[in-house]
């Protein structure tokens, strides 16, 4: 038995602890928690919606009278009577319409709801929370049993986020630290990674920690502080001055790494290559992903912040937060599921008679509506393509939004009766890497019970070529595929156990296509001016808005980039039309 890779034996001699140097410089970057302790109580959250009958349908919603007294709103009636166009005559434009009902969109929403602004939320889906989802396992109606099968983490540093939670009466937890529930004894607990040599205990989050030689480290440190300067000199508000700049962007980060640093001339390359890939972490490969996007995301979301290294989910989920704010803002304007935006246009109206400034013609599938001001908010880049504008979009708006791409991420639970793994000294936390592929990227298992601890729950998110890869295969080797990671780490569940799979694939949903906006190699220089209006700026004309996740500087892919966009949005709409 040879304790070469087991970097916490005493026997290890001159050897150092990848894992904690590295902790300690890239906290921010993982998206695994560190600690999953459940204990077997039931907890019933007082304050949670049921989902209510609260939305109008499309058909009825033009009748709806808008409550809004603000100024604002008495503009709008003058720009009424002042109508020409017939076709409307029988609704009064609204303030702002808002297009996707995700955390951005309702995020804007709850801003103008504040300032007494009209407005009316239009989304395509049946539902509320775009790229959230939960999902009750139970199907007893018992909110702690809900798991999420899209967004999910918050990270203590997404303060938009938390507050957020906050104020809609939701509280975040640490798995495992719930309140009045014993806690899981995790401490002692390990993860497990696949590698080439085979499955090894790692740290509880599934980090590998690996023994590297003096040598070693010091080539390491000396490639991690080389990177760091990189980021340092690729600021987030003007990354071409990076004088390097151009080859950054002809590299893939996959490059960067192996050629660039020269990673490959590492004596185990792998050690250190997918501990310097969390620093990029992306729902794509690494040879997909340009470099310069790589050092330009790291210096705009690390700046400044110290990361704590904590990360919390939402009890009760993140998408019964936001039905729980859809059924307040009911006092202010309407949500349209059900309606998908298929152009926005210039209408021959005025805004006012004071104003030269065009009112937007809002077309849906299922009707028509006058705004003064349009947020595009949180769609993807091709469902935001789809969408006919006239005039048409800037065009190094379009140019960006031809180029970004989306990672392919799919969320694969399975659903067992109990924990299992724990009662194994095992914490749930996989990082596996399937050799049968070139990519070596890594991919994650976490334990995702809910809260109550009702059920046992192992996620995996899969990405990019692996990703890919499931998607070929039919559902029942989908499942031997993954439960044969699953039993790889943790050896076999228990014989008569058949869990229960939920599965989605978000690249193949209609309306996300994926998830995690990023810059193929080689396209994100050319397409700074885009870049810039779009997720600095926020506004497209004088009127078009774009918020989302996708495109925002800080927390870019986040729930809290989502937030903190639509926040900056709703403000400037709100200094505009209070103007
Ligand atoms: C598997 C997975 C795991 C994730 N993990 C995390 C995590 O742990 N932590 C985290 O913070 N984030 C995570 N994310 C990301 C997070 O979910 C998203 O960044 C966030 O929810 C995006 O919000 P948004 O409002 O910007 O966009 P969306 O939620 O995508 O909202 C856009 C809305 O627009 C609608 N729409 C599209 N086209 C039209 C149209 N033509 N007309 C009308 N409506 C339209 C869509 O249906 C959608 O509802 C994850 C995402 C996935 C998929
Ligand atoms: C919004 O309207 C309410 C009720 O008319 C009023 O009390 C409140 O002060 C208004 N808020 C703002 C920001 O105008
Ligand atoms: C981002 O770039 C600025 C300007 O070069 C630099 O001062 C700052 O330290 C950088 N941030 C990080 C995290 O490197
Ligand atoms: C409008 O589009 C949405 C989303 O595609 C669809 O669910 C709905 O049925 C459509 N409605 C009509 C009237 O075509
Ligand atoms: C790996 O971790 C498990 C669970 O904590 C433990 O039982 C096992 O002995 C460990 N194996 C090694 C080789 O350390
Ligand atoms: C690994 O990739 C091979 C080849 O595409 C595929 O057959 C297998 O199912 C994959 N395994 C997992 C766990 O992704």
């Amino acid at each position: 038995m040879g304790p070469r890779l087991r970097g916490n034996h005493p026997s290890a001699g001159p050897a150092f602890l990848l894992e904690v140097a590295v902790a300690a410089l890239a906290a921010a970057a993982s998206d695994v928690p560190e600690k999953f302790n459940v204990g077997p109580e039931h907890f019933m959250q007082a304050n949670l919606h049921k989902e209510q009958a609260l939305f109008l349908k499309p058909a009825d919603a033009h009748e709806a009278t808008c409550q809004s007294r603000s100024f604002v709103q008495r503009r709008s009636e003058v720009s009424q009577v002042s109508a020409s166009g017939a076709d409307f005559s029988s609704q009064s434009a609204v303030d702002v319409v808002i297009v996707g009902a995700g955390y951005s969109g309702l995020s804007v929403a709850h801003k103008l709801r504040q300032s007494n602004i009209s407005f009316r939320v239009i989304e395509a889906r049946h539902r509320l929370g775009g790229r959230i989802l939960d999902e009750d396992i139970s199907k007893r109606g018992d909110a702690d049993d809900t798991i999420e099968i899209g967004g999910q983490w918050l990270h203590d540093t997404h303060s938009n986020a938390i507050a957020f939670m906050n104020a809609m009466g939701f509280d975040v937890y640490e798995p495992g630290q719930q309140e009045g529930l014993q806690k899981f004894p995790c401490s002692g607990c390990h993860g497990r990674v696949a590698t080439s040599s085979g499955w090894l205990n790692a740290s509880a989050s599934g980090k590998a920690t690996w023994p590297l030689s003096i040598e070693e480290m010091r080539l390491f440190h000396a490639t991690l502080d080389t990177i760091w300067k990189e980021i340092s000199e690729t600021p987030c508000k003007d990354p071409l001055s990076n004088p390097n700049a151009p080859i950054f962007d002809s590299l893939s980060y996959d490059a960067y790494l192996r050629q660039h640093h020269q990673l490959e001339s590492f004596p185990e390359f792998e050690r250190v290559y997918g501990t310097l890939l969390d620093l990029c972490l992306e729902a794509e490969g690494a040879e997909r992903v340009s470099a310069l996007h790589c050092l330009w995301k790291a210096n705009c979301t690390h700046s400044g912040q110290h990361a704590g290294g904590k990360f919390f989910r939402v009890r009760g989920g993140p998408q019964a937060s936001l039905k729980h704010l859809a059924s307040e803002l009911q006092s202010m304007g309407s949500i349209w599921l059900s309606s998908e935006v298929l152009a926005i246009k210039d209408s021959d109206e005025s805004d006012s008679e004071e104003s030269d400034e065009k009112l937007k013609v809002v077309v849906t599938n299922t009707t028509t509506v006058l705004a003064r001001h349009v947020v595009l908010a949180g769609l993807p880049p091709a469902q935001l393509l789809k969408i006919k504008f006239v005039p048409q979009l800037p065009e190094e708006v379009s140019k960006l939004l031809s180029l970004l791409s989306l990672g392919s991420v799919r969320k694969y639970s399975l659903v067992y009766k109990a924990p299992w793994w724990r009662a194994r000294g095992y914490s749930g936390s996989i990082r596996y890497v399937n050799y049968s592929l070139p990519s070596l990227d890594p991919q994650r298992c976490f334990d995702n019970s809910p809260y109550s601890a009702s059920r046992g729950v192992l996620t995996c998110m899969t990405t990019g070529d692996v990703n890919r890869g499931l998607q070929r295969l039919s559902e029942e080797a989908r499942r031997a595929a993954l439960q044969s990671v699953v039993h790889g780490a943790f050896g076999a569940a228990e014989a008569d156990e058949s869990p229960q799979v939920v599965d989605k694939d978000w690249s193949r949903d209609a309306y996300s296509g994926g998830a995690n906006v990023f810059y193929p190699t080689g396209t994100f220089s050319s397409s700074w001016p885009g870049t810039l209006q779009v997720f600095f700026h926020h506004q497209l004309s004088s009127s078009i808005w774009i918020a989302g996740a996708d495109y925002s500087h800080i927390s870019h892919g986040y729930m809290n980039g989502a937030i903190g966009s639509g926040q900056a949005v709703a403000e400037r709409l709100v200094q505009t039309l209070h103007a």
